[in-house]
């Protein structure tokens, strides 16, 4: 059951130091993070290389926590089984050449929840040929590839036309935002309509990560 009402923080290492990926995924764990976000990168889907399943891998050996994939890649049915078995929740984009469908299929089938998302430019009327078939909508607030990137405050319409859809259609599904997410905007997307917030250089890179995730709770 999904129980969209509880804020859940989910840090990505995409801004972690990679030498140190245990050191550092361990450190989200003690201080207090939800579920681990992992942002799988193609250098075709967007502009960056990022990691592959083998790192994914071994993020998953320093966590209990859920992993988070976000699959920023084209073809991500092609890529799918090698991510299947480390995963709580794999996220990918309705934008990707790929049956959406059948993605998501084979991602609830393998015992994870399947997410959507849908990049900054996607109007939210897309998900309707595939409501009650994902778990998850991730709205991006960034355009995906790189940490580090402002806000976009425009997104917050589209976080709140998925809630009220969510709502006219009887369904349970998480709304998450991910791409500069720091305290101010994190208030933002959830007075909005997000409980999953995802956040990289802010809770990385802060002084103190346990004060940056409970401060991004609110
Ligand atoms: C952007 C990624 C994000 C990114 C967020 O393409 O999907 O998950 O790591 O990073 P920050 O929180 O630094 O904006
Ligand atoms: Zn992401």
């Amino acid at each position: 059951m999904i129980d969209f009402h509880r804020t859940l923080i989910a840090p990505s290492v995409l801004a972690c130091d990679f030498a140190r990926v245990g050191e550092e995924v361990q450190r989200a764990e003690a201080g207090g993070a939800d579920w681990i976000h992992c942002d799988v990168m193609d250098g075709h889907f967007v502009d960056n290389i990022s990691f592959g399943p083998a790192f994914v891998e071994a993020v998953s050996r320093f966590t209990k926590l859920p992993l988070d994939v976000h699959l920023m890649i084209a073809h991500p049915d092609h890529y799918l089984p090698r991510f299947l078995k480390l995963a709580g929740n794999i996220t990918v984009h309705v934008e990707a050449p790929h049956d959406v469908s059948a993605t998501l299929r084979a991602i609830r089938e393998a015992g994870c929840t399947a997410g959507l998302a849908l990049n900054p430019a996607t109007p939210i009327e897309c998900i309707e040929p595939y409501l009650g078939q994902f778990d998850l909508l991730l709205a991006m607030t960034v355009v995906p590839g790189f940490g580090g990137q402002p806000f976009m405050p425009e997104i917050m319409q589209k976080v709140a036309a998925a809630r009220d859809l969510r709502e006219s259609c009887g369904l349970a599904f998480h709304i998450e935002v991910d791409g500069g997410i720091g305290v101010e905007t994190a208030k933002i997307s959830i007075e909005s309509g997000a409980n999953v917030l995802v956040a990289g250089t802010s809770v990385f890179r802060a002084p103190d990560l346990s004060a940056a995730v409970r401060d991004l709770r609110g």
